[in-house]
């Protein structure tokens, strides 16, 4: 009797105050919006960690994939939807830090329009070519692409995507001129990269792992600060041509503002639960996958970092000289 006396009061005062989230939350599916196309790292990141997060809820958690524009139209459908604790986003720096310096005229606001709600593990890219490519190594293709402006193109998921940004930084750093390509993610990319469509392309190592075992692509370089044992004999762009070079891809989960502050909570502690679980984060790691710091998963440090790394892009851009869209 008194558990049900504290559900009707709790959805009461939501139905008054829209802060508290009901005393059987989730009572259905939640959905997370990933603005990628099936198939790519970011998708397969979020599937992963919504399987786990869903056995902790004993509820499912949806994927809807919404692409387009480097994740920006997903990014906006999510901050335009009903904070109930049933919607959230699957955020990522292209779209939640590097977007406001590159679009004009984005339609939401990566810092006043959503809260955090966890971040996911990092992950390092691999700089990679199709298994037929005439480059056996990353100085081969810097001497091409520098004896051949604007001749190699690279596929990458939408301006503004890792994949986007990290090759145009490579060739700023690198003094050579790439054309880009841009899909609806990167798992299409990587469809057309094995097809021989296109020249290059920069990939997570969640999903170029699979690929470059199967022989289909080739890893040159990766752009973690260390070898990797997944990618046994691919030397760091850092050591092999371009001194100092790092980047990395860094995921979590947003809320529209306004959801209630104990359903960000209730998702936060299940993630917690999740990472005790070593199979699971095992299984992550083995695909080059960097899991953080306990502190940094957390709402707070979250946020905080979202804010930061906004404020970091915009020099990162102007330096690697991307156009605004
Ligand atoms: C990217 O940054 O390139 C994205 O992660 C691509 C994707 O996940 O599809």
């Amino acid at each position: 009797m008194k558990s049900k006396a504290i559900a009707l009061a709790c959805a009461l005062f939501a139905g008054m105050s829209g802060s508290v989230a009901a005393a059987d939350y989730p009572s259905h599916a939640i959905t997370w919006i990933v603005p990628f196309a099936a198939g790519g790292p970011t998708d397969a990141m979020a599937r992963n960690i919504a399987n786990r997060v869903g056995q902790e809820l004993k509820q499912t958690i949806l994927i809807e994939n919404v692409a387009g524009a480097g994740g920006t139209i997903g990014a906006a459908k999510a901050a335009k939807s009903t904070p109930d604790g049933y919607t959230f986003l699957v955020g990522h720096v292209g779209y939640m830090a590097a977007a406001p310096s590159l679009y004009q005229r984005l339609q939401y606001d990566p810092v006043k329009d959503f809260e955090a709600v966890f971040r996911f593990p990092d992950t390092p890219l691999v700089l990679l070519v199709g298994a037929g490519s005439p480059q056996k190594d990353v100085k081969s293709l810097v001497d091409y692409a520098r004896a051949n402006p604007g001749k190699l193109n690279f596929g990458n998921a939408g301006v503004g995507s890792t994949s986007h940004l990290v090759a145009a930084m490579f060739a700023a750093q690198a003094h050579i001129q790439i054309t880009p390509i841009a899909y609806k993610g990167a798992g299409p990319a990587m469809n057309d990269l094995m097809g021989g469509q296109v020249d290059a392309m920069f990939d997570q190592t969640n999903t170029a792992l699979p690929q470059t075992r199967g022989g289909k692509i080739r890893a040159l370089a990766l752009t973690s600060t260390a070898q990797m044992p997944q990618f046994p004999g691919v030397p760091t762009l850092a050591a092999s041509a371009v001194p100092g070079f790092e980047a990395s891809t860094w995921y979590g989960l947003y809320a529209p503002r306004g959801t209630p502050r104990q359903a960000i909570d209730t998702l936060y502690a299940a993630w917690q639960q999740a990472l005790k679980d070593k199979d699971f984060t095992g299984k992550m790691t083995d695909q080059g996958i960097q899991l953080l710091d306990a502190g940094q998963y957390a709402p707070a440090a979250f946020q905080a970092y979202t804010a930061d790394e906004v404020k970091r892009w915009t020099g990162v851009i102007e330096q690697a000289g991307i156009p605004k869209q």
